[in-house]
């Protein structure tokens, strides 16, 4: 018998739909878990909307020392109606990544078999690059403030910060996995040099000398305007792509819906010396709360992502080869909640008893 490996992992299902789709993620992994001989300890946090309006808390500094010690995050949905926005994801979901360091915002876009796509002509051999997003610095690091608020005369600031450090490690991690990905061997810096002459001169500066270490990856660049244009014109041209964490965040939306919307694209927040957080790159959905019609395959994709992202590659790649199974059998109808022909739960039993 080989020893099996328990992972410790936090179940933080959050607000709205949330809690729905890290179900069915959470049946797989004990389907994996049954199939593999690997074992997991989910600690499950009550931490979202909820709980928020009835305590006050968003992530207790307790909670937080907790977090810090566990192998992976699951995180189901940041997110209720009756929040003031910014509340829960500056104070929890952003909080999270910027406390443990998650640098490494990982979102693959790969259209899958049978997966309606909105661009014409396009297919699974056309679509399939990931995206890199710096998930620490930039306008995110909250650098700025307003002045005399409320008068004629008020000024607001908001900075981008861009720390060497901060980018080059961003930049290595993107060399890296081009090299690990062993595709077109292309990474292509997604910038606006022609604008943000300061913030993207040191991006570009630290791109060409980190590629120096890489002899073997393709360096490429594209303004962020250019690379939304190319991503709807010709997403064949990318294999991987490193950018910062606002146009990350923004051409990472238009990427989820190239590849069939946010019912399947899923996220890694990574902090490749630490704990990493994996979630469904969409929202809480609270109008479809509790109707079992979400789909549950970003959630289970994002499973995938942590399995691998483990050390469990061979257990990653089962579960997304088991949601490929689906998608080709046809049994699926659309990727949108309320049109999939078959009900969260479903979807999340079917992938489990195949795996
Ligand atoms: C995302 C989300 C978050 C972000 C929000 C909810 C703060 O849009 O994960 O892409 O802007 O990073
Ligand atoms: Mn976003």
């Amino acid at each position: 018998m080989s020893s099996q490996k328990t992972y410790r992992i936090a179940v933080l299902a959050g607000d709205g739909t949330g809690p729905e789709v890290i179900n069915e993620g959470l049946k797989v992994f004990k389907a994996v878990a049954a199939a593999e001989s690997i074992s997991f300890d989910f600690t499950p946090y009550d931490l979202g909307g909820a709980r928020y309006l009835k305590t006050g808390e968003v992530l207790p500094d307790s909670a937080l020392a907790e977090l810090r010690k566990f192998d992976a995050i699951y995180l189901g949905a940041i997110g209720h109606p009756e929040v003031k926005p910014g509340i829960l994801e500056k104070g929890l979901l952003l909080r999270l990544r910027f406390e443990l360091d998650q640098y490494i915002n990982l979102r693959p876009v790969k259209l899958y078999p049978n997966v309606p796509c909105p661009l014409k002509d396009k297919g699974p051999q056309d679509i399939d690059f990931v995206v890199i997003r710096e998930n620490t610095e930039g306008l995110y690091a909250g650098a700025g403030g307003i002045l005399k608020k409320g008068t004629p005369d008020e000024v607001a600031t908001q900075e981008s910060i861009n720390t060497r450090k901060g980018v080059e490690r961003c930049l290595r991690y993107a060399f890296k996995l081009t090299q690990k990905r062993a595709k077109a061997m292309k990474l292509t810096l997604c910038g606006k040099t022609n604008v943000l002459t300061y913030a993207f001169d040191l991006w570009e500066r630290a791109f060409y000398e980190v590629a120096k270490d890489f002899p073997d990856v393709k360096t490429d660049y594209a303004h962020v305007d250019a690379t939304c244009m190319w991503m709807v014109k010709n997403p064949e041209w990318f294999d991987v792509i490193v950018t910062d964490n606002l146009f990350g965040d923004i051409i990472t939306d238009l990427g989820a819906m190239i590849q069939g919307g946010m019912g399947i694209a899923a996220g890694g927040n990574i902090n490749p010396e630490g704990v990493s957080m994996f979630e469904p790159i969409g929202g809480s959905a609270p109008k479809y709360t509790g109707l079992n019609v979400i789909n549950p395959l970003a959630a289970i994709c994002a499973g995938g992502m942590m399995l691998e992202t483990l050390g469990e590659a061979k257990a990653g790649k089962r579960v997304e080869a088991t949601v490929i199974k689906l998608l080709e059998s046809g049994k699926l109808k659309s990727m949108d909640a309320g049109k999939m022909g078959m009900s969260t739960s479903e979807i999340g039993d079917w992938v489990a008893s195949q795996i």
